[in-house]
């Protein structure tokens, strides 16, 4: 079993201008995240959750503290975490099937090798019919699919997810949030996923952090099981309209409000 453990770690940017400060983005953040976690952070934009996600990732490194992947520090970035962006970053030119193979051509696994893995990728987000067609040829939720075929070809311990329902329309969100639990729930993979949307956030969420803006803390965590009972009734809606669900909502928006936080794009 795989363990992702962030020890207190802090992130501050250099100042853009010469007479400018230092961006404190993330103050003594400390999480663990294993077995099957699908821990989900909100907060409102520039808080660092895209910044907490980059250190995960490898793209940044801490200015302080430690970021281990079973017990290993994370140097840069690798196979063992697949990456889904809010906007999907694939390759206009390259066929869905390319697309989702790419990260295995990068390591120079044979075509018709990483073609079978992909396939099966792709039949599991539900694209098995489309993998001749271009990137302009999909709909939005289509090719955010792709990218998370894509995030687990090289078969990832965990995946980072940044706000990856986030462009989508309303009704292909709601379909979208079904199919990454179910993906979730299929693989067994630890899951780090990013929202602005308090809802989508309590009805995915395993754990849910609350994070502050400058500096991005964790101000509130909370075990929640509301994904239990979807899974339980395949009824998502009526997930969402139980009483407790909506006390849930309440409680985590006075945090947010109470911080006077604006949640919105970020
Ligand atoms: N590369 C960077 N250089 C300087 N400041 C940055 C950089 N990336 C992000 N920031 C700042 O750090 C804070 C957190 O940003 P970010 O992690 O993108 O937040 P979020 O994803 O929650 O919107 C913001 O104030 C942002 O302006
Ligand atoms: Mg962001």
């Amino acid at each position: 079993m795989s363990v992702l453990e962030l020890k207190s770690v802090s992130v501050i940017y250099p100042p853009a201008t010469k007479t400018g400060e230092d961006v404190h983005a993330l103050e003594n953040i400390t999480l663990n995240i294993t077995g099957n976690d699908f821990v989900v952070a909100l907060g409102a934009s520039g808080c660092g959750k895209t910044t907490l996600l980059n250190v995960m990732a490898g793209f940044i490194q801490p200015s302080g503290g430690e970021v281990l992947l079973d017990s290993k520090p994370i140097k840069g970035p690798g196979a063992d975490r697949g990456v889904v962006f809010q906007q999907h970053a694939l390759l206009p030119w390259l066929n869905v099937i390319d697309n989702t193979s790419f990260g295995l051509m990068l390591q120079k696994m044979k075509t018709d090798e990483r073609t079978k893995v992909a396939s099966k990728y792709l039949k599991l987000v539900g694209l098995e019919e489309f993998q001749k067609h271009y990137p302009y040829q999909l709909s939005g939720g289509m090719r955010q699919r792709v990218g998370l075929a894509r995030a687990l070809t090289s078969d990832p311990a965990i995946l980072l997810m940044d706000e990856p329902l986030g462009a989508l329309d309303a009704l292909t969100r709601e379909i979208m949030q079904e199919l990454v639990l179910d993906i979730w729930r299929e693989t067994g993979k630890m899951v780090f996923f990013i929202t602005h949307s308090v809802d989508e956030a309590i009805f995915m969420a395993t754990r849910l952090i609350v994070m502050s803006p400058r500096p991005g803390r964790i101000i509130k965590s909370y075990n929640l099981d509301f994904y239990q009972r979807f899974f339980k009734t395949r009824d998502a809606r009526r997930v969402k309209s139980q009483q407790e669900f909506i006390d849930v909502r309440q409680e985590v928006l006075n945090i947010i409000h109470g911080d006077e936080i604006r949640i919105d794009q970020g």
